[in-house]
């Protein structure tokens, strides 16, 4: 797709960050709010995107109570932070007016907008999360897109034709896979896959499953698809409570991570009328600055968590500093991380946040 598109789009990159280096403050200047250029946004995803999903599912990964959302306009809407969620941002910083809805309420008129998939708890695997209760995997998710596709054929007067032209039209991400270890791998009085496979085997079987999911993506008309990498594990208060990032813990995630590149560089090869791209979390996570930010406590979460399941506790106040924290609860970002890592998904910083290039060029191709 677009081959010179490509190029302009890594050019302007390379620009920004000689700008970048030369002077922080201009890149803030050029970035300015988006006019909306794409028709339609879809998001697949787990905790990290889900924003209501799970609100009609029976099951322990919920967040549609006190003090989720707690910072958010509407309350406690089924997002896992104390207010927006990354998606939330990515469709603001493409110029979108209001989210994108979750797929369980979602109206006709909403489709043609675009959804959000996102399910607490969710994997690339389907038995990822089972512990927990009923969740909508990848595979359903992309289940649920079928029907959205069939939908959007009849919204548009049975013109199948129509239809692929609309969906070819919209930007796809998809951010899986941290369940797969929270709620699966480094589990493992419940799942016996760290006993079968070693981390690298394990990361292979993970993405042979996502390269099928992807490839079944496109085979539904997405041709701009962001794939998001893994965040450091190690480093969420799950596991790092009081203390620094556990290593061992940030090693079995890194085999996934480091298969994302040559994913992205098969799927392209593969698919030349498509155009995926990497959001490299952990680099971006790694690179932000957090006490520029005036984030002070990175190790513990803002709300009181409950010791089994590392959520939010019903009821009970959170810290009253949240833009102070990196972490909500356990394992979700607060809003104010959440900004930081979406603007540097939209407008990469560094060449390692966003491979080959970032959100805001393939928005544009
Ligand atoms: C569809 O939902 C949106 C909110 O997401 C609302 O503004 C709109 O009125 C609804 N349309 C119909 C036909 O119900
Ligand atoms: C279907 O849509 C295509 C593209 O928008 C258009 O060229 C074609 O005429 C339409 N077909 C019918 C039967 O309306
Ligand atoms: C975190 O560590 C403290 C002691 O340092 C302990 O009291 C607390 O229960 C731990 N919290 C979790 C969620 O493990």
């Amino acid at each position: 797709m677009a081959q010179s598109m490509t190029k302009l789009c890594t050019i302007l990159r390379v620009f920004l960050y000689i700008i970048t280096i030369m002077e922080s403050g201009i890149v803030v200047i050029i970035e300015g709010k988006e006019q909306q250029v794409l028709p339609c946004l879809f998001f697949m995803g787990d905790s990290l995107t889900d924003n209501g999903n799970n609100n009609f599912l029976f099951t322990i990964a919920k967040s549609n109570y006190f003090p989720y959302g707690i910072d958010y306009p509407d309350g406690a809407t089924g997002r896992f932070s104390n207010a927006r969620n990354v998606p939330d941002f990515l469709a603001e910083f493409l110029g979108f007016e209001k989210p994108i809805p979750p797929f369980a309420t979602a109206n006709h008129t909403d489709i043609l907008r675009g959804l959000n998939y996102g399910s607490g708890g969710a994997g690339i695997l389907d038995r990822t999360g089972a512990q927990l209760g009923d969740e909508i995997s990848l595979n359903r998710q992309l289940q649920n897109h079928g029907g959205t596709v069939s939908t959007t054929t009849l919204l548009l007067g049975f013109n199948a034709t129509r239809a692929r032209e609309h969906l070819n039209k919209c930007l796809y991400i998809v951010n899986m896979g941290s369940n797969d270890y929270i709620n699966n791998y480094l589990m493992p009085h419940v799942y016996p896959t760290s006993r079968l496979h070693t981390p690298d085997q394990f990361a292979e079987i993970l993405i042979q499953q996502y390269s099928q999911q992807l490839r079944t993506l496109h085979g539904y008309g997405a041709r701009k698809i962001a794939i998001f990498g893994l965040g450091m594990l190690g480093c969420i208060p799950e596991y790092a409570n009081g203390t620094a990032c556990v290593d061992s813990i940030n090693s079995v995630v890194r085999p996934f991570n480091s298969r994302l590149r040559p994913l992205v560089d098969t799927l392209n090869t593969d698919l030349p009328d498509a155009q995926f791209i990497l959001i490299d979390t952990s680099s971006i996570s790694a690179g932000i600055d957090l006490s520029a930010l005036g984030i002070r406590v990175s190790n513990a979460p803002c709300c009181q968590v409950s010791e089994s399941v590392g959520l939010c506790i019903a009821g009970k106040v959170p810290c009253s500093n949240r833009d102070e924290y990196s972490f909500w609860d356990n394992f979700h970002p607060t809003e104010i991380l959440n900004r930081a890592v979406a603007q540097r998904a939209y407008t990469a910083v560094l060449p390692s946040d966003a491979y080959p290039f970032d959100i805001r060029c393939l928005a544009q191709l």
